[in-house]
C-alpha cells in the first residue's frame, strides 16, 4: 500500500483509479462521442508492480465510468505505455461481422532481463476485452536497453499508419499499412536533445498556426542531474511523412510544465484538435504518496495549441471542457474564505501573490512579477514521506514569463492537485500538494483580481 495520509487526497474532478495504482495514460483515442482512456494500472497494489492496462470512459472527460482492465501481462511480459487507434478501415482485417476494430499497441516489457517489444491486440466490442494478435511482438528490440511506450497515428502525408516509440536517448518513427508489419522510417532526438537522458512516452502531432501546420513532438524524460525530476520536453518543426525536423531552435530545451508533476503525457488519437492527458504525479516519489488505498491521477485534459511569441513559436496548454462550471463564477476578495475543496479562479493583474492557506497554516504561494511566476509549495502539507519531495528541488518552481503585461491566469485546485495555466497557458505549473486540512482562506496581494468557480 502507499502511505495513508491524514485525510483523503482522492481528487473530484480529475481522473484516478476506483483503487490501486496508476502512472501513465494509455491508448487514449475519441470514438463517436467517447473518450476512451486506458492507463498504466497495477491492480494488487497501491504501488507500481507489474503493468496491466486499466480503462474507462468518459463523455465529457470530466465523470469517469470505470470498466473491467483491458490487458494482462502475458509471457512476453508486463503491458508497458502504448497507444489505440480505431480502424475505420479495416487495414488489420481483425474486423469480424462488421465490427470496426480498435487495435492497441504497447509495450511488452519482460521482467527477468527488461527486454521490450510492441506488441498489437484488438477489439471488436468497443474497447472492453482485447485479444492479443498471435504473430506479436511486431516490433521486435532493436538492441536497445529501453524500446518503449509506441504511439500510432494517421500519417495523411503517407496514407499510412506511422508510430513514434522511445528509443533510449532519442525516438524511431515506423510506418505500416495493416498495423502489423512495421518498417522504420527516422529517427529523432540524439543530437537534438540537449538533456541527453532516457526518452519515454514521446508522441508527434499536427498544430495549425497562423503560418499553416507545425508539428510539435513531445518526450518525457527524467534528469538525472536535477534529482530525476520528470518532466516532458517538446520539440516544434515538421514532419515530412518519415521523419521529425525540428524548426524552431532554442537554446534551452522547452519544458511543457515548468510544475513538478507533468509527465507521460500524449495526445488523444481521433479527435479533431490535440486533447493531452498526463500523468499527475512525478514518478521519483509518486511510490510514497501518502493517497493510502489509491495512487495516480491525471492532469486536467488540456487543448495544446501553439502561439508565437517574441521567443519563437511556443506551447500554450488550456483546460479542456470546463466551460459550463467556469460559466458560474463570482468574485472573490481578499481573504475570502475559500471553503470548497476544488475550486478554480481565474486572476488578472500584473504583479502580486495568491495565497491559499489553511488553519494549520500551511499554505501555497503563486507569485507573479514581470518577468516571472513562481510557484512555492514548500510548506504546503506533508512531505515527511519522501526525502525527495521536501528537498530543494522538488519546493519551488519557477519561470519566465513568455508574455508582458495582464498575466491572465486560470488556476484550479483540486482537493491535492494545483494546476496554474499563466499567460494564456504559455505557462503552466501543475503539482500535488498534500495538506493536513483543506485550504480554506484565499489571500491576495499586489493588483490581482480573482474570480472563482467551483469544480
Ligand atoms: C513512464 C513509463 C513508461 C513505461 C511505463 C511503465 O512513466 O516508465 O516509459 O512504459 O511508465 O509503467
Amino acid at each position: 500500500m502507499s502511505t495513508q495520509g491524514v485525510r483523503n487526497f482522492r481528487p473530484k474532478v480529475h481522473f484516478t483509479p476506483p483503487a490501486m495504482w496508476s502512472n501513465d495514460p494509455n491508448g487514449m483515442v475519441y470514438i463517436d462521442g467517447v473518450w476512451h482512456l486506458y492507463y498504466q494500472h497495477h491492480p494488487k497494489e497501491a504501488v507500481w508492480g507489474p503493468m496491466h492496462w486499466g480503462h474507462a470512459v468518459s463523455r465529457d472527460l470530466l465523470h469517469w465510468e470505470h470498466l473491467p482492465i483491458a490487458l494482462y501481462p502475458d509471457e512476453k511480459g508486463y503491458i508497458f505505455s502504448g497507444s489505440a487507434v480505431y480502424d475505420r478501415e479495416n487495414t488489420s482485417g481483425f474486423a469480424r461481422d462488421g465490427e470496426t476494430p480498435i487495435v492497441a499497441i504497447y509495450t511488452n516489457h519482460r521482467a527477468e532481463d527488461g527486454r521490450e517489444q510492441q506488441s498489437i491486440a484488438y477489439s471488436l466490442n468497443g474497447g472492453i476485452q482485447f485479444e492479443k494478435y498471435y504473430g506479436n511482438p511486431v516490433i521486435e528490440n532493436p538492441g536497445l536497453s529501453d524500446f518503449r511506450d509506441p504511439k500510432v497515428f494517421w500519417n495523411r502525408k503517407k496514407n499510412c499508419w506511422s508510430l513514434i516509440v522511445a528509443a533510449k536517448n532519442c525516438a524511431y518513427i515506423y510506418a505500416s499499412d495493416n498495423l502489423k508489419d512495421w518498417k522504420k522510417t527516422g529517427e529523432f532526438g540524439a543530437v537534438e536533445d540537449k538533456v541527453k537522458t532516457t526518452w519515454e512516452c514521446t508522441d508527434i502531432f499536427p498544430v495549425m498556426t497562423e503560418e499553416g501546420e507545425k508539428w510539435v513532438l513531445l518526450a518525457s524524460m527524467m534528469e538525472p542531474e536535477k534529482g530525476g525530476w520528470a518532466r516532458i520536453q517538446y520539440f516544434v518543426g515538421e514532419f515530412d511523412g518519415e521523419t521529425f525536423h525540428d524548426t524552431e531552435k532554442s537554446d534551452e530545451p522547452l519544458w511543457l510544465d515548468f510544475g513538478f508533476d507533468n509527465y507521460a503525457g500524449v495526445i488523444f488519437n481521433n479527435y479533431i484538435k490535440p486533447i493531452f492527458l498526463a500523468w499527475g504525479v512525478n514518478p521519483t516519489y509518486a511510490n510514497q504518496a501518502p493517497t493510502g488505498s489509491y495512487a495516480g491521477l491525471m492532469t486536467i485534459p488540456r487543448e495544446l495549441s501553439l502561439v508565437n511569441t517574441e521567443y519563437g513559436y511556443r506551447i500554450a496548454a488550456a483546460p479542456f471542457g470546463l466551460d459550463k462550471i467556469r460559466a458560474g463564477s463570482y468574485p472573490v476578495f481578499d481573504g475570502s474564505p475559500v471553503l470548497m475543496e476544488s475550486f478554480g479562479l481565474k486572476v488578472a493583474g500584473t504583479h502580486g501573490k495568491i495565497i491559499l492557506k489553511n488553519q494549520k497554516n500551511q499554505k501555497i504561494t503563486i507569485s507573479v512579477t514581470s518577468d516571472k511566476i513562481i510557484v512555492d509549495r514548500s510548506r504546503a502539507g506533508a512531505q515527511s514521506f519522501s526525502e525527495k519531495f521536501g528537498s530543494e528541488i522538488y519546493s519551488v518552481a519557477q519561470t519566465r514569463r513568455l508574455a508582458k503585461g495582464d498575466v491572465k491566469m486560470e488556476i484550479l485546485f483540486d482537493v491535492s492537485y494545483l494546476e496554474v495555466f499563466a499567460d494564456g497557458g504559455l505557462e503552466t505549473a501543475s503539482m500535488v500538494v498534500y495538506p493536513d486540512a483543506p485550504y480554506q482562506t484565499l489571500i491576495m496581494e499586489g493588483d490581482l483580481r480573482a474570480e472563482m468557480f467551483e469544480l
